[in-house]
């Protein structure tokens, strides 16, 4: 019987690469899975011990540590190297490594033949989401970032115990980038169906004291409240990777916010951001346009500005101002 091996391979195997491996494995969601690292001998302990899950699971996942040369047939390359941001930075602070990091990299991947999906995780990552599309040459479709998954994720976990939800029962997205510009789209998030913004006018007296700024202010500054205690995040990042992940080899044309190269979309091209997507089997299938408010239009706006800034620092404006 023929079937085809679903393989994954994480580069990067520090906390967020290993706790990505880690919930793709509790959930059987590859057969074959490559962790990779310029540490070679971290990334060989990692494999290891992940290895030694598999007794304890649903389904036997091969973990081995490999090379960029062994990724020719790999279905999905997560990417995670880089340097987090250190207190006191932004995930736009650590750009320059970063940038240099794939330059370097995602050529010597292109080497082996690999023609999958990028998935990356790597801050700030809707630029570096963008470096990859450029510099690999794979369709854009093939190419995205987590951007504003775990942003949503976060959102709807703050409204959830507000509003006493389960969070998996709550619409809607934080848009933009993956870092202090981002912005919530009010206008488009329902419970249960039901738009929050008249569930808040209707039931003033009980959820009056509500400041949804200062939710959207949460949501931005969580991760470095988080980076404060433990120096670092991972595991709602790793669980956005396996998330994506499964919903990819599932083909589930299932709609998360995610770092999609922009092509016409909400009038922004040559740029990559948080939008919602339908996700499947090969790639981004589409971009769901929500018709969104002029306040939200504007705020989008505004956080497109900062990309493109950021874009223009690392010499690639001549592109950029060619589009638009
Ligand atoms: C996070 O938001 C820092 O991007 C990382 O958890």
């Amino acid at each position: 019987m023929q079937q085809h091996i679903r393989k994954v391979a994480i580069i990067g195997t520090g906390l967020v690469g290993s706790s990505a491996a880690y919930s793709i494995l509790n959930q059987g969601i590859c057969d074959e899975l490559i962790m990779i690292d310029i540490n070679k001998e971290r990334a060989i302990g990692e494999s290891l011990d992940l290895s030694h899950c598999i007794d304890f699971t649903n389904s036997r996942t091969k973990v081995h540590a490999g090379t960029y040369q062994d990724l020719g047939d790999v279905d999905i390359v997560v990417i995670t190297a880089g340097p987090p941001p250190k207190p006191g930075q932004t995930r736009l602070d650590t750009l320059g490594i970063g940038a240099k990091i794939m330059e370097d990299m995602i050529p010597q991947i292109m080497a082996s033949g690999f023609n999958g999906i990028f998935l990356i995780a790597s801050n700030p990552v809707d630029i570096i989401t963008y470096l990859v599309w450029k510099i690999s040459g794979l369709p854009r479709n093939r190419v995205i970032g987590t951007g504003t998954s775990l942003d949503s994720s976060r959102l709807k976990t703050y409204l959830s115990e507000i509003l006493d939800v389960d969070p998996r029962s709550i619409y809607g997205y934080t848009m933009g980038e993956h870092g202090d510009s981002q912005f919530a789209a009010w206008s488009h998030v329902s419970i249960g169906g039901k738009p929050l913004l008249q569930i808040l006018d209707e039931r003033k007296g009980e959820f009056g004291h509500i400041d949804l700024d200062q939710i959207v202010e949460d949501v931005k500054k969580v991760g470095f409240e988080i980076l404060k205690r433990k120096g670092t995040t991972y595991y709602g990042i790793g669980n956005a990777i396996a998330f994506i992940t499964k919903s990819i080899f599932n083909d589930d044309h299932r709609i998360i916010a995610l770092s999609c190269v922009l092509d016409g979309e909400y009038g922004e091209s040559e740029l990559c951001t948080g939008v919602p997507a339908i996700i499947t089997r090969e790639g981004i299938k589409e971009i769901i346009e929500l018709r969104l408010t002029v306040e939200e239009q504007e705020k989008f706006r505004k956080s497109t500005a900062v990309l493109r800034d950021y874009l223009a620092s690392l010499g690639y404006e001549e592109k950029i101002l060619a589009t638009v």
